[in-house]
């Protein structure tokens, strides 16, 4: 695996496998890797072996501008020796770790921003996050130039904004959706679950179980009240939990939703000592 720090250097080992005429894939992470992002590689690897075989560049880049939040930043998990040994493990062709002085140059003033889906849900809570991350998701686009890139479904707004934006700027990458990665008791995988209190993971297994009931009750036809009542009466079940929000939108642009007459997603936050939890599940009545 080439491990590439610079812009010009990732260019330059990009423009190599183009010129053999092979595709690249792009799976961008904020580093502390677990076994989600490696379904990423593992789907970005299916797309790319679907067409004959090429390669995949995995940047690891925590950045500042999705941060909201000056203590989030600081107490983010960085361990890049674990994260280029799990890199190397699961066939990634090129690591991407530049600085933030090689990403933001001075003096930059651009941004972007895809206004409407942004400023909802998480958008409310986090303003400027979701700016932040569409401005270095296009930033990594422009230097490694990929022909596809994978996004988890677990930050299911995040999916939903790099689609449009994609969409909107006639971006030509490809972008895969990757189911979310669960533990064995259910928990979404995430880079924050390592800052539970035992007692507190234990306690964010109830999202799951929220979910699965909420999965249950729309495929057997529920109305939306009932559905919001349920997913609420599970989570506060949890003494350690506490409500951050529960939505259910549309499943294809998040609008609101008066019924639940077509796919929709139950999107949870919900906060564990000082530990922001978010998980998601779609459902079809
Ligand atoms: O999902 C993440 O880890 C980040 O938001 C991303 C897509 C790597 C952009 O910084």
């Amino acid at each position: 695996m080439q491990i590439c720090r610079s812009k010009q250097a990732i260019r330059d080992c990009v423009g190599q496998w183009r010129h053999q005429g092979r595709p690249v894939a792009l799976v961008a992470t904020m580093g502390a890797l677990h076994e989600g992002h490696l379904q990423l590689l593992t789907r970005a690897r299916a797309w790319l072996d679907e067409r004959g075989g090429g390669h995949i560049v995995t940047s690891i880049f925590v950045n500042p501008t999705q941060f909201d939040q000056a203590a989030d930043l600081i107490h983010y998990p960085r361990d890049e020796a674990n994260d280029l040994r799990l890199l190397d493990q699961a066939g990634c062709d090129a690591a991407f770790l530049p600085t933030v002085d090689e990403i933001y140059r001075p003096g930059a003033q651009s941004v972007v921003e895809v206004t409407g889906l942004s400023k909802m849900l998480i958008g409310r809570l986090r303003p400027g996050h979701f700016r932040g991350m569409t401005t270095i998701v296009t930033k990594l686009f422009n230097i490694v130039g990929p022909d596809v890139a994978a996004f988890g479904e677990k930050d299911y707004q995040q999916l939903t904004i790099v689609r449009q934006m994609v969409a909107d700027l006639d971006m030509p990458v490809e972008i895969l959706g990757v189911p979310t990665v669960r533990e064995a008791d259910g928990l979404a995988m995430s880079s924050r679950n390592r800052r539970l209190t035992p007692e507190d993971r234990k306690a964010a297994t109830v999202l799951n179980r929220a979910l699965d009931r909420g999965q249950e009750m729309v495929e057997q036809g529920c109305g939306l009240t009932a559905l919001r009542g349920e997913l609420r009466r599970i989570l506060q079940s949890e003494p350690r939990a506490t409500i951050g929000s529960i939505d259910i939108r549309d499943a294809q642009n998040l609008s609101r939703i008066t019924r639940i007459d077509r796919s929709i997603v139950m999107l949870l936050a919900v906060r564990f000592g000082d530990v922001l939890l978010i998980d998601q599940r779609t459902a079809c009545p």
